[in-house]
């Protein structure tokens, strides 16, 4: 698998396997938190599939993607993600959207107990509802589990805790703050977080600017689909639209459909 990066500096063709094994700051006093989407070249990340379910569109997955998502998860501290995400864990789909599969990428095998990172990252919940099943997402993720949640009733937390998934409640609300998910990151000494949400967590980040980075896959393929298009980012126009500035381009040169690998910079407040 090759990719031509095509910024900065010269052309090169490289192997697509490590292009972003190297590409998070190891060093930092505060959470920084990359996000990572694939999009079809209409913008789309999520469509109905052939199961009848939204998810994101089989037309663009593909396995040159997949490495890059896994090795941006192998340097994670912790994977943020949704409720609606932690749903799906639960019931023992996309797992390997928090753990690598070691049979597929053994060169990875070794790299979180090399950087003295925990076995497994933890799995932070951002949800507004609290109610999937904890014990079940224990028994799917193996690290530690956390839900960031507003105020909730007692018999939910109770419930969370006794599986063994940590809570905290967060504002007054009935959505999370961006701050306040950046406050409790923060608090736990979490430093790498990956964020693999949906557009409307996306959003509620970007909103309170605390993303540093968006690495963006574009998958060249027209899909169209529901009128209801599901982007990267769903909510409110920002009234201060976030700026991100290019950092990295490289293109697929294997496989269909052709793709561009993009990282770019934001400028967290
Ligand atoms: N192509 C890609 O790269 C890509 C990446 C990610 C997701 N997707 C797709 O996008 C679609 C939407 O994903 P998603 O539903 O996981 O993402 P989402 O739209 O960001 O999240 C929706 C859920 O997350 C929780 N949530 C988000 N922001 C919150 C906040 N500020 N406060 C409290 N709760 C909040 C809520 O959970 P509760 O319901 O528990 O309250 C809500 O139902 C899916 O089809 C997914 O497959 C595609």
């Amino acid at each position: 698998m090759r990719v031509l990066t095509l910024y900065p500096g010269d052309r090169q063709e490289l192997n697509l396997a490590g292009l972003y094994l190297d590409d998070l700051p190891t060093e930092g006093g505060h959470p920084f938190i990359y996000a990572n989407f694939l999009a079809s070249l209409d913008g789309r990340i999520a469509l109905r599939n052939s199961d009848g379910r939204k998810g994101v569109p089989e037309a663009i997955a593909n396995d040159r993607d997949w490495r890059l998502y896994s090795e941006l998860l192998v340097q994670a501290d912790a994977v943020l993600t949704t409720g609606h995400h932690a749903k799906a864990l639960a019931a023992g789909e996309q797992t390997d959207m928090m753990t690598i599969a070691h049979e597929r990428y053994p060169d990875l095998r070794d790299i979180r107990r090399s950087r003295g990172l925990s076995e497994h990252p933890a799995c932070i919940v951002v949800t507004s509802r609290l109610d999937f099943p904890a014990a079940a997402l224990k028994e799917a993720h193996p690290g530690a589990i956390l839900a960031i949640s507003p105020p909730m009733d007692a018999a939910k937390t109770r419930a969370a805790h006794k599986a063994g998934v940590e809570t905290v409640m967060v504002g007054s609300g009935s959505q999370v703050a961006g701050r306040d998910v950046l406050r409790v990151l923060n608090e736990r000494g979490l430093r790498r977080v990956y964020m693999v949400g949906g557009p409307r967590l996306f959003h509620g980040l970007l909103a309170d600017g605390i993303v540093h980075r968006l690495y963006l896959t574009t998958a060249c393929r027209l899909l169209g689909g529901e009128e209801d298009v599901e982007t990267p980012v769903r909510g409110p126009a920002f009234p201060l639209p976030p700026e991100a500035r290019l950092r990295g381009l490289a293109l697929d040169l294997d496989g269909q459909p052709q793709q561009i690998f993009a990282s770019y910079d934001l400028s967290p407040y």
